[in-house]
């Protein structure tokens, strides 16, 4: 097994729940029981309660053709319906939905009564624009009110959404307006980082530029542009519109219609163990069943008391499944924050949980270990008493880490949840359920009611206790329903391991009180700072270079990101002159961020004369990353030229 990140269970720290929030928790030990005695029967129980039915099913589960699954599909329902309206018909819409903060610091509170407002104006126009039931539409907004209107108006008609991430280059955009044969795209002008406007719209302008090779200047008919950056923009007469002129035009009423349980929501691209993303295909009923319960039970969600806050980007999986569908399908109110945690100050974040008086904070263990790293005076300086539950999510969390957030952000009195869960798997899967699980630092510990995970070794038999795969053996609500345009990589990624179990890519360790351990991807697909990145993808943005002979990428353990972007490149033989006149490290450095964007932009790039091969021509990544890790370099007897990493070892200098 060739796990990427090293972590002992070591000495045993576990936190039970205090008798107070144990008494008062959300969640209780009668769900695993329920769970366990009618698995499927208790999915059932938890849609009907959680979710309004236009239509109710009458079918649970169809798993009768693996892995085809289908859930509640003969039920009826409209997902913005139950996000928006059925909170201002039961009377709270004079609750906030979105406090949110822009990063210059203007503000904005916007009710469920006002929210559900601007989802039908913009549900009119999109209507008006062409947008139908079964089209679907791309997103590249930053963090502002209006990503949440976009993908719920979208989700109301029928249709479905591709949130591309807003530091996505303009060939990645795109590919993924492409490969989704999007009719539509929603972006801004601009949106504020770090101090400054980061335009937007020019990305959008180049990826719909004629090129010959691509049809995305055939299928997108329109741009919706919302103004935030005001920054200067292009404008393609006829094509472009701003949205405030839409929305302002756009009649205000709209009623939902019903849609099939099993109505594609949204794709949402990530990286795979090729270079070409996947698009991970989600649909209604399931996801937002299981989105809604685990919101409301792993984060003990009062939405009529609590303030939510996700520091995730609604370009991530994160940002979809517990910004925008889960605590608005509970009621709950949230926090959006536009900006990047250090501007103006490296103390904003607490500084806006004690302006809002956030309750509940989900973050990443990256974000977690920055903070570390600048020192608790800087959360000390805030009144952070109004946090009472926080989570993790994204990559597995340090016992360090885990023991600085809960000791500095949550006064040694907040429990702390650690969510595993993937873009495929739609919500979390495996987490202390707070006020029933004691919590014990670095394992995200068991699997929720109604799933069943286990770790097998490689030939799909459980190892008991142990090192092995992570599985889930039974389907669940909110599960994949396929790779946009590409069933046989569906079955063949995920489906070809283990039969009808899930391979999810992910090794861990099943301790002596069977709690799991994560143990970071076991592909070739790394994890930095929460984000998952393709070896592979970034290795094809590279040799695209002309400097670039041969590429080969690897994940080397980094102390902030988790994992960081090590390159080893060849240089042509015919570009040695050219590459020796110029920086050739930050010239690749960047050719990677304008190519897929600057979350995969290597950390480190080292000029190598060979990579290490197998007999068979295959790279041998586990050498460089040793090498790149400054480990001693392991076994090289496979290698076709065994003194390969002698040469190599010589010229890596860190
Ligand atoms: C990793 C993010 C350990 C894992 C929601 C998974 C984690 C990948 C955890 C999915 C966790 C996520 N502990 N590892 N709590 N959460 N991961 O699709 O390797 O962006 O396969 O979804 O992140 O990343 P994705």
């Amino acid at each position: 097994m060739d796990s990427q990140v090293e972590q002992t269970p070591h000495e045993k720290h576990v936190f039970p729940p205090s008798p107070e929030f144990r008494d008062a928790a959300v969640a209780g030990p009668d769900l695993y029981a329920a769970a366990s005695t009618d698995r499927v029967g208790f999915w059932a129980d938890q849609a009907r309660e959680l979710l309004h039915w236009h239509t109710p099913f009458s079918r649970t589960l169809d798993w009768t053709n693996p892995p085809v699954a289908k859930w509640f599909d003969d039920g009826e329902l409209n997902v913005a319906y139950n996000c928006l309206d059925r909170h201002v018909e039961s009377g709270n819409g004079e609750r906030i939905a979105l406090y949110w903060e822009g990063e210059p610091g203007d503000s904005r509170a916007i009710t469920y009564a006002e929210l559900t407002a601007d989802v039908k104006r913009a549900a009119n126009v999109l209507t008006e624009l062409g947008v139908e039931a079964g089209d679907r539409v791309a997103i590249y907004l930053p963090m502002i009110p209006e990503a949440i209107v976009a993908m719920l108006a979208v989700a109301r008609l029928g249709a479905a959404h591709s949130v591309v991430f807003g530091g996505f280059s303009a060939d990645s955009l795109r590919a993924r307006i492409d490969d989704a044969g999007a009719k539509l795209v929603i972006t801004a002008d601009g949106g504020w980082r770090k101090g400054k406007v980061s335009a937007l719209k020019p990305a959008v302008d180049a990826a719909l530029e004629p090129r010959g090779d691509l049809p995305a200047q055939d299928t997108v008919t329109n741009v919706l542009v919302v103004r935030r950056g005001e920054n200067e923009v292009g404008w393609v007469e006829g094509r472009d519109i701003w949205w405030h002129d839409a929305m302002a035009a756009a009649e205000p009423e709209h009623q939902p219609l019903a849609f099939p349980a099993e109505n594609p929501l949204f794709i949402l691209y990530t990286s795979g163990t090729t270079g070409k993303p996947k698009g991970i295909l989600h649909t209604s009923g399931g996801y937002l069943t299981q989105v809604a319960f685990t919101h409301r039970n792993v984060f003990d969600l009062r939405p009529e008391s609590d303030v939510y806050w996700c520091t995730a980007d609604v370009g991530w999986v994160t940002g979809h499944s517990y910004v925008a569908y889960g605590p608005l399908a509970n009621g709950a109110t949230q926090v959006l924050y536009e900006g990047t945690p250090d501007t103006p100050h490296s103390g904003r974040w607490w500084e806006i949980i004690e302006k809002y008086r956030v309750t509940i904070l989900y973050t990443a263990p990256t974000a977690i270990r920055s903070f570390m790293k600048l020192g608790r005076q800087i959360p000390e300086r805030f009144d952070l008493s109004s946090l009472r539950l926080l989570g993790s999510v994204g990559e597995p969390i340090n016992p360090e880490a885990w023991l600085w957030y809960r000791h500095v952000i949550g006064a040694d009195r907040t429990p702390i949840v650690d969510t595993w869960w993937q873009t495929e798997t739609g919500a979390i899967m495996i987490s202390a359920l707070p006020g029933v699980t004691e919590a014990k630092p670095g394992s995200a510990q068991v699997p929720l009611p109604g799933i069943s995970v286990d770790v097998v070794d490689d030939a799909g038999t459980s190892v008991g206790q142990g090192d092995g795969l992570l599985v889930v053996t039974e389907p669940w609500p909110s599960m994949l329903r396929g790779i946009w345009g590409d069933e046989e990589r569906f079955r063949e990624t995920y489906w070809s391991t283990f039969g009808d179990r899930y391979f999810a890519g992910d090794g861990a360790r099943i301790d002596e009180d069977g709690d799991i351990w994560l143990l970071g991807r076991v592909d070739d697909v790394m994890n930095v700072s929460g984000h998952r990145l393709s070896t592979a993808e970034i290795e094809s943005a590279l040799v695209a270079h002309h400097f670039t002979a041969e590429a080969a990428v690897v994940g080397a353990s980094d102390d902030t990101t988790g994992q960081a972007v090590v390159a080893f490149v060849i240089i042509k033989e015919s570009q040695k002159a050219d590459a020796e006149a110029t920086d050739v490290a930050a010239e690749l450095r960047s050719h990677v961020a304008k190519q897929i964007g600057a979350i995969a932009r290597p950390r480190d790039i080292y000029v190598v004369a060979e990579l290490p091969k197998t007999r068979s021509g295959k790279i041998m990544r586990r050498l460089l990353r040793d090498l790149a890790e400054g480990r001693e370099i392991g076994d090289t007897t496979t290698l076709a030229d065994t003194q390969v990493m002698r040469i190599i070892g010589d010229k890596v200098v860190r």
